[in-house]
């Protein structure tokens, strides 16, 4: 069923104030603005069940306890994994891949070992790798992307060999917009020997993930990106992989029994989830996930990428600018330029038109060098956008292309 866009927008407190001034928000692909329900949430986490869990027997905290451990069980239903140990609540998308970079690949992996990534990673799935593979002697390999901006598979096919012990990708490009033949790459890794870790970052919120049918080993997203507050993401990871791993961080509540000199860990999911958690946090998600849910992830896949269809075509069709990515195979995160125009010079003009998107090298500096630019401009869709916004925007750059003009 088609998205209601002018009754979704009304749950979001921060449009009513936007749709009074005539802004554009097309930046989510950077963090999504968020709904009332999951505002609410929050609140009445802290005004009515705050206290801190996992360590006290009173009433309260018991409460605060089991909202916690529900919202894991809320996300463990959304991405169908076999069991909540299985579920790690970090802080974002980096500090799970972090977890995973460091708690596992940093201790088993030996001189020798090769990791596979692609060159169109974004920093966080790339600079932990790097870090593993200096501390351990591993290798780091790179897919590329061809012209239109696809991982070269046939490469990616020639990489996988024995050596390979794991290869992290993201499912859905942040800087060109490429969603990735996730399935098959899993499988040949698979086939390979080796683990896969995906960064759905950019896919999780798009679409249905669902982690036994995808049958990925570490999957790693976040929560602000997908309707939910800043500060709290998570890892999936297969159970047997979680329970070999070790923590990243370590203190209280990660502990089994400690001793002067050693110290044995709690279980899982506890043993990786150091410290005093984002409670609200968490219940912010889980209410995010019932929001996304009711709209059906199915309704909401389908949206998105027709704006980001939209978006590709309304934006070639104007003489000038250069939009990257594959035409098709690509999701509601569309990059582009106009010619001699810097993309910062760009956003700045879009911003007076009230058209917010990002520019710049979007944490994707190996992308920018293979497309020889300093940077692009991006805009991002989701839900609560419609078509209007995409003509608002297209609109906006004939009147860049105007104002620059003797610059062109
Ligand atoms: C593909 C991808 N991976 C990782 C990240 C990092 O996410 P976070 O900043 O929430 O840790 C982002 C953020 O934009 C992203 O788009």
């Amino acid at each position: 069923m088609a998205l209601e866009v002018d009754k979704i927008r009304r749950d979001f407190p921060l449009f009513q104030q936007a749709d009074k001034e005539g802004w554009v928000y097309l930046d989510s692909a950077a963090t999504s603005q968020k709904p009332r329900s999951v505002l609410a949430a929050m609140n009445q986490f802290y005004e009515q069940e705050n206290a801190n869990a996992h360590r006290s027997s009173y009433a309260l905290a018991e409460r605060a306890t089991l909202r916690y451990e529900a919202a894991r069980e809320r996300v463990r239903r959304f991405i169908n994994a076999a069991a909540t140990e299985e579920i790690i609540f970090t802080r974002n998308t980096t500090e799970s891949i972090n977890l995973a970079a460091f708690g596992w690949a940093g201790k088993f992996l030996r001189p020798g070992d090769e990791i596979l990534i692609s060159e169109m990673e974004h920093h966080s799935n790339l600079v932990p790798w790097q870090r593993v593979c200096q501390s351990t002697g591993a290798q780091l390999k790179f897919v590329e992307f061809d012209e239109q901006g696809r991982l070269v598979m046939k490469q990616f096919h020639q990489l996988l060999g024995p050596r390979t012990r794991l290869v992290a990708v993201a499912h859905m490009s942040n800087s060109l917009g490429t969603i990735h033949p996730m399935e098959a790459m899993i499988a040949a890794a698979h086939r390979a020997g080796s683990l896969v870790l995906i960064d759905a970052a950019q896919s999780a919120p798009h679409a249905r993930l669902d982690v036994q049918a995808l049958d990925a080993d570490f999957i790693a997203f976040s929560a602000h990106k997908m309707l939910g507050p800043l500060g709290i993401g998570v890892l999936y990871g297969r159970r047997s992989l979680l329970e070999e791993m070790d923590p990243l961080l370590f203190g209280g509540n990660m502990i089994g029994r400690v001793e002067h000199l050693k110290t044995t860990w709690n279980d899982l999911p506890w043993k990786l989830e150091a410290g005093t958690q984002n409670l609200a946090g968490a219940v912010g998600l889980a209410a995010a996930l019932d929001y996304l849910d009711e709209l059906g992830m199915e309704a909401i896949e389908a949206h998105d990428r027709m704006l980001g269809q939209m978006a590709i075509q309304q934006l070639c069709a104007i003489p000038g600018i250069r939009v990257y990515g594959p035409p098709d195979a690509h999701g509601p995160v569309v990059s582009f330029n106009l010619e001699n125009i810097h993309p910062h010079d760009l956003a700045t003009f879009l911003d007076q038109e009230r058209v917010a998107v990002r520019s710049g090298h979007h944490c994707c500096q190996l992308v920018m060098k293979r497309l020889r630019v300093a940077a692009t401009a991006r805009a991002s869709f989701y839900l609560y956008n419609d078509e209007e916004d995409v003509r608002r925007l297209a609109a906006a750059l004939y009147q860049a292309k105007d104002y620059f003009k003797k610059w062109l």
